[in-house]
């Protein structure tokens, strides 16, 4: 529990690349260290460390991956890869946690400390990191899409408009299964961009439309807002703002989230956006002062719950 070397030598593994690496084919250091730009003699030492945890082991040709190193890979459909590469927004943001500190003293995001700006600044100016955070985002839809379609009456909403969307997978299958709806959907500019061709493919006509713009500002108008697994990336502040021009562009406001559970995704939450799960009262607190009502609580999936409010 104590020690931050397994965690970081599992995180420059990955970066490195090493777990797919060295299962296409085993490797002494002394061969890799050029191919990856790195010293030797350290390499050494990571990949010995490696080996001592069953995520590599040494054959006659050099190291090779295990079948539990194997999980690191890229194409292992776990996440895991695209979580601990420092190179992508979840892995490089989770570094911050070297200054959760600062976090526990201030109730502010570590995030700033360690890269001189907010989360979604970073991800605005780079756009490598966003697209690495949008495919997580799709991914670990994938599961839940089935079970988020069957599990509420979507069909009783002309125009659903979804706030902070993504690539729009969910919204593309919300339609596809309530062919008398209309989906708007709103995010940043790149992943607007990325939203728009994605739901080109699900072939939903002028049945969806895209805005790139920010839930900060005016939304467009529609039956009900879908808030999905956005409001626990803002604190109390910017969650009121948010739900504030939900409730001006639409009379239902639909929060999706867990509803707590997690101390490990609360301070994951605090760490980069300075957020954190809020519990059923926390949400009707806050909806209140927009006039909001909570109508109806659906569990969507294992981990999800919607909330209906009513303005
Ligand atoms: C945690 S993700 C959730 C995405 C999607 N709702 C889902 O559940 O897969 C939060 C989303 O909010 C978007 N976002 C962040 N800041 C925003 C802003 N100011 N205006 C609009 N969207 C924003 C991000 O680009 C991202 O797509």
């Amino acid at each position: 529990m104590s020690g931050l070397v397994t965690p970081m030598a599992l995180r420059v593994a990955v970066t490195l690349g090493l777990p797919d690496r060295l299962r296409e084919e085993p490797a002494t250091a002394r061969e890799l260290a050029p191919e990856l730009g790195v010293d030797p003699l350290a390499l050494d030492l990571l990949l010995a460390h490696l080996t001592t945890l069953g995520v590599t082991e040494r054959t006659d040709a050099g190291h090779r991956t295990t079948p539990f190193g194997a999980h690191l890979c890229v194409n292992a459909d776990n996440n895991l890869n695209n979580a601990l590469d420092q190179n992508s927004a979840a892995g490089r943001a989770d570094l911050a946690f070297v200054d959760l500190l600062h976090s526990v003293r201030t109730g502010e995001p570590a995030y700033p400390v360690r890269y001189g700006q907010g989360f979604w600044e970073d991800l605005t100016e780079q756009p490598r990191l966003r697209a690495t955070f949008d495919a997580q985002m799709t991914d670990r839809q994938r599961d839940w899409v089935p079970q988020v379609v069957r599990n509420y009456d979507w069909a009783r909403f002309g125009t659903l408009v979804d706030v902070g969307g993504g690539h729009g997978s969910l919204l593309a299958a919300i339609l596809k299964a309530n062919p008398g709806m209309r989906g708007h959907l709103v995010d940043l500019e790149e992943t607007a961009a990325g939203a728009r061709a994605v739901l080109a493919l699900y072939e939903l006509g002028d049945r969806v439309e895209v805005t790139a713009g920010s839930f900060f500002d005016p939304l467009p108008a529609g039956d009900a807002c879908l808030l999905f697994d956005v409001l626990h990336d803002w604190d109390d502040q910017d969650a009121l703002r948010i739900l504030g021009r939900c409730a001006d562009a639409c009379d239902r406001v639909l929060v999706v989230e867990s509803l707590g559970g997690s101390t490990e995704f609360d301070l994951v939450m605090l760490v980069h956006f300075g957020g954190r799960d809020r519990g059923l009262h926390d949400f009707e607190r806050l909806a209140s002062v927009h006039g909001l009502r909570l109508e109806s609580v659906h569990r969507l999936t294992d981990g999800r719950s919607l909330l209906e409010f009513t303005r």
